[in-house]
């Protein structure tokens, strides 16, 4: 066979040519995936895929792939150490609770955000994204959907008793003393289990009584007479009054108390606001609840803990501009209206809250509007897991009624102070 030097090099170039057309192709194609990663409840996934689909439809050039997580926060915050501490780039948008933006920020798992947003468009956004996102002078997360506890009760249940909804603690241990004498319901349900939900109720009593965890000056302030109190009060809900369910240690989170009020079983329910459409979906419960804020003591406020989701871009993800556009178009005025009209999520822009077709679908609207006004945040630090862990021990002892609350609160107070002498000193 004849060796022809020149149909050789024809044929080496259009080989080069078509392996490199092929190579940038394949890596358009790479650089045009991203992946959300998301814990959330199926209806809630459903409706994020209606979402992406209409983004991907927007911007034909990114596909979006779905990595879901169980619902519950602990869950995927153990997901989230494991797999950012691991640096991986395979994830590009994560849904994060509000609570981790200090810890995964500080430990540069997160992207800052701040060439992205322009000061306009983050003055839109509720005061959390400055209050709880800002790491040294750097916005981490946008928030997406925002959650404060409310109080949700049978309005048939309240209107045959002639009864209005509670505004004190007092009240509400009124009425259900009252309403579970003759109907077989349980009075209050809220979630006391060992989890963070523990932690969001715990400071949503103290926060009614004046107290607090760590105050604006930054000294710890657990140990107190109001502090005691609330704990109090959590523990005789069970024990004393009777009138929240006796596995309310053991037993209930936000889906399980949920369940109990929607079978009928329930009263009062301090929960967050997407059981409010689950609620009007049920034709057993549909024009049967109402929703207000939750309880006072009698010279208290209420008080709601702060309990969103945000979302940030891993800082090891590939594809960061295709993700904070992704970001962009799920916290767009238009997305979070979808998101509340079809989940009952509260939006976290201020120009959703004047909705008139949002308000007259989500009645308790301006509730957490009030709410967020005066919302508590649980303490933004980096090392708040620890903290949490110890709060979430000890009121769980006292409220399984296997510790006084004096003892819980010292003890409290002494491991608290121990953590934070501990990462002062890092
Ligand atoms: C909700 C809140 C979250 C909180 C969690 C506790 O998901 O949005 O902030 O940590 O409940 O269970």
């Amino acid at each position: 066979m004849k060796f022809n030097i020149k149909k050789t090099i024809i044929v080496s170039v259009y080989i080069t040519v078509g392996l490199w057309i092929a190579y940038t192709f394949l890596q358009t194609k790479e650089t045009d995936k991203i992946i959300f990663s998301i814990g959330a409840g199926t209806k809630e996934i459903r409706c994020i895929k209606t979402l992406i689909e209409r983004f991907e439809a927007e911007n034909p050039a990114i596909k979006v792939t779905l990595n879901v997580l169980p619902a519950p926060t602990d869950q995927q915050h153990h997901y989230y150490l494991t797999t950012l501490g691991s640096k991986t780039g395979d994830i590009d948008v994560m849904r994060i609770d509000t609570i981790w933006v200090a810890e995964f920020a500080s430990a540069c798992w997160l992207e800052s955000l701040d060439s992205f947003i322009n000061s306009e468009e983050r003055g839109s956004f509720i005061p959390i994204i400055e209050k709880n996102n800002v790491l040294r002078n750097k916005l981490y997360a946008i928030p997406w959907n925002a959650n404060t506890g409310i109080l949700y009760y049978r309005k048939d249940l309240l209107d045959t008793y002639n009864l209005n909804p509670p505004e004190t603690w007092e009240e509400l241990i009124d009425i259900c003393t009252k309403i579970t004498a003759h109907e077989s319901v349980f009075g209050y349900l809220w979630q006391g289990k060992q989890y963070e939900g523990l932690v969001c109720n715990f400071i949503e009593f103290i926060g009614s009584s004046k107290g607090g965890i760590i105050d604006d000056q930054g000294r710890l302030i657990v140990n107190s007479v109001q502090n005691k109190m609330a704990l109090d009060l959590m523990h005789d809900l069970i024990w004393k009054y009777r009138i929240s369910p006796p596995n309310t240690h053991s037993e209930l989170m936000e889906e399980s108390s949920r369940h109990l009020f929607q079978q009928g079983k329930g009263l009062f329910l301090r929960n967050w606001t997407y059981v409010w459409e689950l609620c009007q979906e049920d034709p057993s419960m549909k024009n049967k609840v109402g929703v207000s804020q939750l309880p006072r003591f009698f010279d208290g406020k209420p008080a709601s803990v702060y309990g969103g989701w945000h979302l940030a871009i891993n800082a090891y993800s590939r594809n960061k501009k295709q993700a904070w556009q992704f970001i962009e178009f799920l916290t767009s005025p238009k997305a979070q209206k979808e998101l509340a009209m079809n989940l009952s999520w509260a939006p976290t822009r201020h120009v959703l809250y004047n909705d008139p077709e949002l308000i007259q679908k989500l009645p308790f609207l301006p509730i957490v509007g009030m709410a967020l006004k005066n919302v508590r945040i649980r303490p933004n630090l980096p090392y708040y897991q620890w903290l949490s862990d110890v709060l979430q021990k000890y009121i769980n002892k006292v409220i399984a009624n296997q510790m006084r609350s004096e003892e819980a609160l010292i003890t409290i107070h002494k491991e608290l102070e121990g953590i934070r002498n501990e990462f002062a000193e890092d």
